[in-house]
């Protein structure tokens, strides 16, 4: 293009027709005020300077002159401008980058082109060229930005009770995927009113972990795909009473069918296509969408495949199952699979009165079946989440509905083989999805352990060294654990074909661990490996058989270890520039000052405050208070050595979560304030290596789940830049608990906490009502954020709607509309990445 300037376009040339010497005595006179005006600090941040422009006069060409300055923000992750000037007959301008880590510019071919600052180190100089061509010569100048530290760069998010996503100024919201979107032609648009079927062919319920996979033109993975990508989400559970016309239907004690096909549905996984033109939105009839759900084919790897444990009357032969549910937190492989995790699976599995005397009759293995159930949370007489298991169906031949009875048939064999008491062995799991490959078969990683797995983090990966896998097991007083695979890492791996196959690779040899955490700030890792230490068949408490039995009941073993009862790990998150892993601890209400360590330092009572106050002005009740950990803390660790193979650490709690106006010295230790007090924190994620937001100083993202503080703030999400372990000191803190029934207990508990975070842990978004904020990850680039928004309006039901979000989040909707669980999009209006 060409791009003609007139004089007046700039102020650094007071002649109008210049004569060349003039012009070189305007360049040196300007260079020099530029050299000698600039504070040192300044000059160390934006540079700029004129070049001797070479046109002349004497071909009939006037000559030209350039000017390069650069400006906006220098800091890591935000945008810096470059605004170049050019005097005389012009037939075209560009900027080109020519020193420093690569930018990508947009508007190179303008006088005004900008960039996002890299993360790089600080200090870091990148050097621009503005040139301009007239008749074929070119002129030149330079301009130059040094990078500043990352640093959080928006204003906190005020707590709200409102039925609406609340972001900061400058940011934007995107509705992008919610509740009952087709995902395949032909489906009809979601009517929202309890009628709509085919799941397997819409988005699915209560949206949770998720995964951005940048996708090339040729349908593969693109480490650079910023407008192309598919995203992959979790659907841990179901609203169920919007689902349905008038709730379910529950009369009769037989679900009918169509209903539980329905709820069934609407677990599992999403893998759906998402692309950015101005806006992003999905396509809804990509080759590449897929529902996963609980009918889903699955095939068992590692150790466990084969075992008799897995038996079923689906298979036989112990290698196979149907489907995966209340799947929660995810995983990002390198390899670019997906890693979801079964949670809280157990609530969804029917145990009549008797089972326990059938199984123990048939010997030593139904014995040790039933202390199984018993330690994972299967007691007998109960239901099972829904009533599934009470369909009838026509199709005689059908297990789908009769699947989840676990209940050992008295004239079954006793192996299993011919009924379903053995599947809710195969629940609990971690599992691997290719999400490029619509038709592969996803695999349960059996290496990794059976627990109520929340999320599955791969740590650092180090050419040459054997990487590891950190997850919580969510229930109160269950554990951190990490697997760390057998399998060097290779760099090659990353850009393999046959994803499944490298999943085999790294994730199904390997060795399990257990945390355990000492009061004096140290670690250690326990290996749940059968034949040592308690893990053989003279365990009293359970008598274990195989690596395969050791697996399987991995909660038997680590208890057995001695591990550290924590307050309900749930996810996890590795901080890319230190190898550090933090590990949400959401709450507990069973800790009590009797049973607080170092780590899981606080028993305390967090009242309810009068409906409504926002400022705290009341005196609080004790009315339906929360006791225990009410809060919730992230803890941390530092690996000895700083390798994933260690197996011991340092630990820190980086920060306590609590409401500002609770006690400063025992229950807000981190010392939060109005702009970032939290509680309940969930989902955590770092900023990815890609882009500024995850390389120098990461930015770690906050994600709560509460019922603690609901009475103050709907939940929401948080950024931060934290410190490292050990960066803060030691903390005692007393504890008194008074009880429902009015028995108090005292504890004094030493502590290890970071350094208060002050301003650089910043609310970010506050979500509708009655949700959960979840799910989060961006793309390549940082410029667009992912983030889940699960069940608003939980608590009511067609009669009742309790919130409108998302139909709302443009603007009030004049009659209350259900609501939908979605993922949101949240973009920088200046294009700079999220946060910072
Ligand atoms: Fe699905 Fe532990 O949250
Ligand atoms: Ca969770
Ligand atoms: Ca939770
Ligand atoms: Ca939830």
């Amino acid at each position: 293009m060409t791009t003609t300037y007139d004089d007046g376009d700039i102020d650094t040339n007071p002649t109008l027709n210049p004569h060349l010497g003039d012009l070189i005595e305007v360049r040196y006179s300007r260079r020099q005020t530029l050299m000698g005006g600039l504070s040192a600090a300044t000059a160390a941040v934006f540079g700029g300077m004129l070049l001797a422009g070479c046109g002349s006069d004497d071909d009939g060409v006037n000559p030209v002159t350039v000017t390069a300055t650069a400006g906006g923000s220098s800091a890591a992750g935000r945008v810096a401008t470059l605004t170049g000037s050019a005097i005389g007959q012009v037939d075209s301008v560009t900027w080109t980058q020519t020193a420093g880590p690569t930018v990508e510019l947009a508007g190179a071919m303008t006088s005004a082109a900008t960039f996002v600052v890299p993360g790089a180190a600080t200090g870091t100089i990148l050097t621009f060229a503005f040139t301009a061509t007239s008749a074929g010569k070119t002129t030149a100048a330079t301009a130059s930005v040094t990078v500043g530290a990352a640093a959080l760069g928006f204003t906190a998010v005020t707590k709200s009770l409102a039925d609406a996503v609340a972001v900061p100024a400058g940011y934007s919201v995107t509705v992008l995927y919610r509740l009952g979107d087709p995902i395949a032609a032909g489906v009809a648009a979601y009517a929202n009113d309890g009628t709509d079927v085919n799941f397997a062919r819409r988005a699915g319920d209560h949206h949770d972990g998720m995964s951005y996979f940048g996708l090339s033109a040729a349908g593969a993975p693109d480490p650079n795909g910023n407008t192309r990508g598919l995203l992959v989400l979790n659907h841990e559970n179901i609203t169920q009473a919007y689902l349905h016309p008038a709730g379910p239907t529950t009369a009769g004690g037989a679900r009918p069918e169509a209903e539980a096909l329905k709820e069934m549905e609407c677990h599992g996984v999403s893998v759906i296509e998402a692309t950015k033109a101005t806006a992003w939105s999905y396509v809804p009839a990509s080759s590449f969408n897929r529902r996963i759900t609980p009918l889903t084919p699955m095939s068992f790897s590692g150790p466990v495949r084969g075992d008799a444990i897995l038996r079923t009357a689906y298979s036989t032969d112990a290698t196979a199952g149907r489907g995966t549910i209340n799947n929660c937190a995810n995983g990002t492989m390198p390899w670019h699979t997906y890693l979801t995790n079964e949670e809280n699976w157990a609530g969804y599995f029917r145990r009549d009165t008797g089972d326990a005397a059938v199984r123990s009759a048939s010997g030593a293995v139904g014995a040790k079946a039933n202390a199984s159930l018993t330690r994972y949370g299967i007691p007998e007489n109960r239901p099972g989440n829904y009533g599934w298991s009470t369909v009838t169906t026509a199709d005689a031949a059908s297990t789908l509905y009769r699947r989840w009875n676990i209940t050992a048939g008295a004239a079954s064999q006793a192996d299993g083989s011919g009924d379903f008491r053995n599947e809710a062995f195969q629940f609990g799991w971690v599992v691997e999805i290719d999400p490029f490959d619509p038709a592969s078969t996803p695999r349960k990683r059996t290496a990794l352990g059976r627990m109520n797995h929340e999320g599955c983090q791969i740590g650092r990966t180090i050419a040459g060294v054997r990487p590891a896998f950190y997850m919580g097991d969510d229930a109160q007083n269950e554990y951190i654990y990490k697997f760390v695979s057998a399998t060097p890492w290779a760099a090659a791996d990353a850009t393999a074909a046959n994803r499944l196959a490298i999943g085999d690779k790294y994730l199904d040899t390997g060795t399990l661990y257990v945390a355990r955490f000492n009061a004096d700030g140290s670690g250690e890792w326990l290996a749940l490996v059968f034949g040592e230490g308690p893990l053989t068949a003279a365990n009293a408490a359970y008598p274990f058989g195989s690596q395969a039995d050791v697996l399987t009941n991995a909660r038997l073993a680590a208890d057995a270890l001695g591990a550290t009862r924590m307050d309900r790990p749930e996810w996890t998150a590795v901080n890319p520039a230190t190898g550090e892993m933090y590990c949400t601890l959401t709450n507990n209400s069973s800790r009590t000052p009797t049973t607080t360590n170092a780590s899981n330092p606080r028993a305390y009572t967090d009242p309810k405050k009068p409906q409504g106050d926002l400022v705290n002005a009341d005196p609080p009740t004790t009315a339906q208070a929360t006791r225990g950990n009410a809060n919730g803390h992230v803890i941390r660790l530092r690996e000895t050595g700083d390798t994933s193979e260690a197996l011991g650490f340092a630990w820190d709690v980086y920060a306590f979560g609590s409401g500002s106006d609770l006690d400063a010295t025992n229950i807000n230790l981190s010392g939060l304030d109005a702009t970032n007090d939290f509680s309940s924190p969930d989902g955590l994620w770092f900023g990815l290596p890609s882009n500024a937001s995850g390389t120098v100083s990461p930015v770690m993202w906050i994600e709560t789940d509460d019922g603690a503080y609901t009475d103050v703030t709907n939940c929401m999400l948080l950024a931060c830049i934290p410190g490292s372990v050990g960066d803060g000191s030691t903390r005692v803190v007393n504890n008194t608990l008074t009880t429902a029934a009015n028995v108090t207990t005292t504890s004094t508990v030493t502590t290890r906490i970071g350094k208060s975070p002050g301003a650089t842990l910043r609310r970010f978004l506050v979500g509708p009502k009655e949700c959960e904020i979840t799910g989060i990850h961006s793309t390549p680039d940082g410029r667009s954020l992912f983030v889940n928004v699960q069940h608003p309006g939980e608590n009511g039901g067609p009669a009742n709607i309790t919130s409108s979000w998302p139909a709302n989040q443009a603007g009030a909707v004049a009659a209350p509309s259900r609501p939908r669980s979605a993922t949101i999009v949240i973009t920088k209006d200046d294009g700079g990445v999220v946060g910072l």
